[in-house]
């Protein structure tokens, strides 16, 4: 290579590795199980939480990296530092709230009950007392069923899973996440929604203790983004 081209190439490179050293990552844990927020289609990860997110990090400049792992090891990803951050659909709940700090919120959820489309007995939660009801491992749903002492709990791994056994009359019911059973309902024959709800949950970024830069940064992103309509937007397109 010419001495002159040989500079060129150098100050190229230099500019380059600036540029993205400037920028920036932030590893973002979620659990691609959890549609519309997060789930998988051809390969992809996709949903309203991964389009949030990236949208967030235009705003403050930063490149999104998304890592995929099991819900109840997202938590202990970030305390270990393996991320910086965590958008799953994740309740700020007060248990966590002790382990992590939590953006403002970005939506509002309940917990609901899904039936075979033939159920007629169960109308509320405590009709569940005496039966077998599906929930996901270390969701709030979980946690819910698990304090209702006459309620016989079977813990899958991921919610199609327990949508799947309830299809086929293995379970009576399945307790989820308000909108994600909306999902499921639309998207799967024979079962239905219960008009009973939970209490009201409220979803956030989850965001290191060690990080109140971090938080702070991402609540102004998230004002910005209601303000600005992109929030609108993406409501429209997933729910
Ligand atoms: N909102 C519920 C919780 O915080 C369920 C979240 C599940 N999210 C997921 N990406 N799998 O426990």
């Amino acid at each position: 290579m010419k001495k002159v081209s040989k500079i060129v190439m150098g100050v190229l490179i230099f500019i380059l590795s600036v540029s993205a050293f400037g920028k920036g990552k932030i590893y973002v844990g979620t659990n691609a199980e959890f549609p519309p927020f997060e789930y998988l289609q051809d390969g992809k990860i996709v949903g309203f939480d991964i389009d949030l997110i990236n949208a967030i990090g235009k705003e403050i400049n930063k490149d999104i990296v998304i890592k995929d792992m099991a819900f109840d090891g997202l938590i202990p990803a970030l305390q270990m530092n393996k991320v910086d951050i965590v958008i799953a659909g994740m309740t700020a709940s007060e248990d966590r709230k002790a382990a992590v700090n939590f953006s403002s919120p970005y939506y509002e959820a309940n917990q609901v009950i899904i039936l075979n489309e033939n159920n007629k007995d169960i109308k509320g939660f405590k009709d569940l007392n005496g039966k077998i009801v599906g929930v996901v491992l270390g969701f709030t749903g979980d946690l819910v069923i698990s304090e209702m002492k006459d309620v016989n709990s079977k813990k899958y791994n991921a919610s199609y899973g327990a949508i799947m056994e309830l299809q086929n009359n293995k379970i009576d019911a399945v307790v989820l996440d308000s909108q994600t059973a909306i999902n499921y309902v639309k998207h799967n024959k024979g079962i239905k929604l219960c008009d009973s709800k939970g209490d009201l949950e409220e979803y956030a970024i989850a965001i290191s203790k060690n990080n109140p830069k971090l938080l702070s940064e991402i609540n102004k992103a998230i004002e910005e983004l209601k303000k600005n309509g992109t929030y609108d937007k993406l409501i429209e397109k997933y729910m």
